[in-house]
């Protein structure tokens, strides 16, 4: 790379670009890129921008060396009510990653937990080092998926993987995400954004249009009626916030202790 990292401080998203392609890395390390509606918010608008910029061609998403990112943000969202949820929709915030037109690969190393995994699944591609981490744990808040976890996990890995993971919140491992077909590479630890971008490479320097129409004709068959999946998701998962055990669970992990669900 050449060009440096844009980043000003605060910058919950930064990115350099270099030789047709762009490196977009999540930047909250001291939450663990903890996904806060306004990172999803700026991601969302970073990638359209490149969508617009005539050199680039496809873009790595990484989240670091460590880790990718721990999920949706537990401390923005533990006070929060199914109402305030209803009535605000923040979870829409994700729905502008669906209309980014290149393609964009999602270079794991290190975990990538609840929303971070989802986003992962959000990507096209998902290039994952063989250390990496990937799980849904949602389960051991009191809640469940809420940005596209149940249906895209389902959809690749089927209902009964699926449900394990889902309903245990168990991480699983790059192989397993390899077999259940949720991975496009396993690569060495420390490797995943080198090979993602030796990808996005090529992709670059292929027509442009016809990446384009490619990569919605590929998503029309992998994400045909999804919509509709994700907005029931989406509903269950604010419907959580009038229970019990959505508040002890959040609480319990920020206070870090073990929580004691009551099953209402
Ligand atoms: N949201 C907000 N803050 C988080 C966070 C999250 N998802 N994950 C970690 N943090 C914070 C911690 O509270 C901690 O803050 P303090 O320093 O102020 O105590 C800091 O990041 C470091 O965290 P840990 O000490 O726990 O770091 P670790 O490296 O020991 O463990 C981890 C990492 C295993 C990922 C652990 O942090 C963890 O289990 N995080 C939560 C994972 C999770 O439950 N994700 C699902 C979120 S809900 C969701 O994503 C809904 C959805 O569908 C969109």
């Amino acid at each position: 790379m050449t060009s440096s990292m844009k980043e000003g401080a605060g910058d919950s998203v930064v990115y350099e670009k270099a030789g047709g392609i762009a490196i977009v890395r999540l930047n909250r390390p001291e939450v663990r890129n903890a996904l806060s509606f306004g990172l999803i918010s700026r991601l969302a608008e970073i990638l359209h921008e490149l969508d617009a910029d005539e050199s680039i061609g496809a873009s790595v998403l990484t989240g670091g060396e460590k880790f990718f990112s721990a999920g949706a943000d537990i401390k923005e969202m533990a006070g929060r009510s199914m109402a305030s949820f209803e009535k605000h929709d923040d979870f829409s915030v994700w729905d502008a990653l669906a209309s980014v037109g290149k393609p964009f690969i999602s270079a794991v190393e290190g975990y990538a937990y609840g929303g971070g995994c989802e986003l992962a699944m959000a990507s096209d591609m998902i290039v994952a080092a063989e250390d990496a981490r990937f799980g849904q744990p949602e389960i051991d808040l009191g809640i469940m998926p809420g940005a596209g976890g149940t249906q895209r996990l389902t959809r690749a890995a089927g209902k009964y993987r699926s449900m394990r993971y889902i309903l245990t919140g168990e991480p699983f491992s790059a192989a397993e995400a390899e077999r259940m077909g949720i991975v496009t590479a396993v690569v060495p630890k420390g490797q995943a954004v080198r090979e993602a971008s030796r990808i996005a490479a090529l992709i670059s320097a292929k027509p442009r249009t016809a990446v384009l129409l490619a990569k919605k004709a590929v998503r029309r068959a992998a994400e045909n009626q999804l919509t509709e999946g994700l907005l029931f998701e989406r509903s269950l998962f604010y419907s959580l916030f009038a229970t019990l055990d959505q508040k002890e669970g959040m609480n319990a992990f920020l206070n870090k202790r073990k929580p004691e669900f009551k099953g209402e």
